[in-house]
């Protein structure tokens, strides 16, 4: 499973580094090739000898050594890896990450690299726990790395808890489920993808708007995984506060108007998804200059239906993406309701979220999703909205290529 696949193993300081020994020995015996740097505290617990005997090649330590430098800089290095691991990956490890310094090869490595990074974390419990780490935890989780572990059990300092570094096998399962990621694996090269995401604004008057919850998080989440997986993607959005996905051809929007000729605009594509909240309706008369508080009390609005643009792109005839993907947000009968929309809009997928209130799925960082197809029902665990991306990237991919 993992044959001629390049993983850069980074060890840090503490004392399950031992077990990196034998994590190196198991990924080989899987046909892998690993690299290993190992940091200034990693080997005090284990020696450069014993790392680079196992792994056959030169132990990378130093950011400023010359020969290092010359064979391989620290950005190649960690570029001519499939994947990086960091195991063990220690407290002041993981802040270093989090906060982006590169004040050695290991923090620099993983500052550099523009490949997934998994992070297996190894420390004493009450430093694991610490609102310091939970924080930094956080940052990189929402950074895109992965974390196997920590288990909780008997420590090395004799304390009890949640801290002792994942085993072996555990680290290994976890690299081979991140192999057939596609952001490993690159599946979408050569595809053109569109992504809808964000609510849309809809003006009233020059200064108000009639606009929805939408955060863009979801939307953004599948633009950023399509682009992992090789695909040149276009994300066409409404008004969030969430940053722009890097690798990808942002076009920014308000209306569902301005929507639909940003879409029509960025076909053909292979695949389209339309996650955005787009407003069903729109006011019929945009009052030309800011609407006044009178004696004659509010004014009346009424109103238009909008566009829909997964609708209009399902039934493009020629230009119709050969997969159209549409959302839908319930708050009851979720699954007969996106059934009703497959056929309504006229899309191959429809993947189905509860909205209802009490679920966080609303701007919230998970999402519970039902994929609904003329296949079937097949309904997900709840997990982070950037695994419900990458788990739908990957689906989507096995659906173009017929598998
Ligand atoms: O009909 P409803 O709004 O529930 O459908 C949701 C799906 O349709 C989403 O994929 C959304 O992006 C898309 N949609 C659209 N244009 C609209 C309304 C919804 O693309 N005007």
């Amino acid at each position: 499973m993992l044959t001629a696949k390049r993983i850069l193993l980074v060890i840090g300081g503490g004392i399950a580094a031992y077990k990196s020994l034998e994590l190196i020995r198991r990924l080989q015996d899987r046909g892998a090739k690993v690299r290993a740097i190992l940091t200034r505290a990693g080997a005090e617990f284990v020696t450069p000898l014993s790392v680079g005997s196992l792994t056959g090649d030169k132990v990378f330590q130093e950011l400023f050594s010359l020969t290092d430098e010359n064979e391989m800089g620290h950005i190649e290095l960690s570029r001519d890896a499939d994947l990086l691991v960091v195991a063990p990956a220690t407290a002041d490890l993981m802040a270093k990450m989090a906060h982006g310094h590169a004040n050695d090869l290991a923090s620099t490595a993983l500052l550099a690299t523009d490949k997934r990074i998994l992070a297996a974390p190894a420390m004493n419990v009450r430093m694991w726990l610490h609102p310091a780490t939970q924080r930094n935890v956080g940052i990189l989780k929402g950074d895109g790395v992965t974390f196997v572990g920590p288990n909780a059990g008997g420590m090395a300092c004799g304390e009890f808890g949640p801290g002792r570094m994942a085993e072996v096998p555990e680290i290994i399962a976890a690299i081979e489920a991140m192999m057939v990621d596609p952001a490993v694996s690159r599946p979408l090269a050569g595809h053109r993808v569109l992504v809808t995401s964000g609510p849309t604004r809809e003006a009233i008057d020059p200064v108000r708007y009639i606009s929805n919850h939408s955060s863009g998080k979801q939307g953004h989440a599948i633009a950023k995984a399509a682009a992992e997986a090789g695909a040149d993607v276009t994300l066409v959005t409404g008004p969030v506060g969430v940053a722009d996905p890097v690798g990808v051809t942002v076009v920014k929007v308000e209306s569902a108007r301005d929507m639909l000729a940003a879409v029509d605009a960025a076909l053909p594509a292979s695949i389209a998804i339309f996650a955005a909240a787009v407003a069903d309706w729109r006011v019929a008369d945009i009052a030309g200059g800011k609407l006044k508080k009178g004696p004659d009390g509010p004014p009346a609005l009424s109103f238009v239906e909008n566009p829909d643009i997964l609708a209009t792109v399902a039934r493009h005839g020629t230009k119709r993406p050969r997969l159209v993907v549409g959302f839908a947000a319930e708050t009851e009968n979720v699954v007969d309701n996106a059934r009703a929309k497959l056929a309504r809009k006229g899309c191959d997928l429809i993947v189905a979220n509860d909205v209802a209130t009490g679920t966080g799925t609303f701007g919230g960082d998970a999402n519970t999703v039902h994929l609904v197809s003329s296949e079937g029902v097949e309904t997900w665990a709840r997990q982070s909205k950037d695994e419900v991306a990458r788990a739908l990237v990957a689906h989507l991919a096995r659906r173009l290529a017929g598998a």
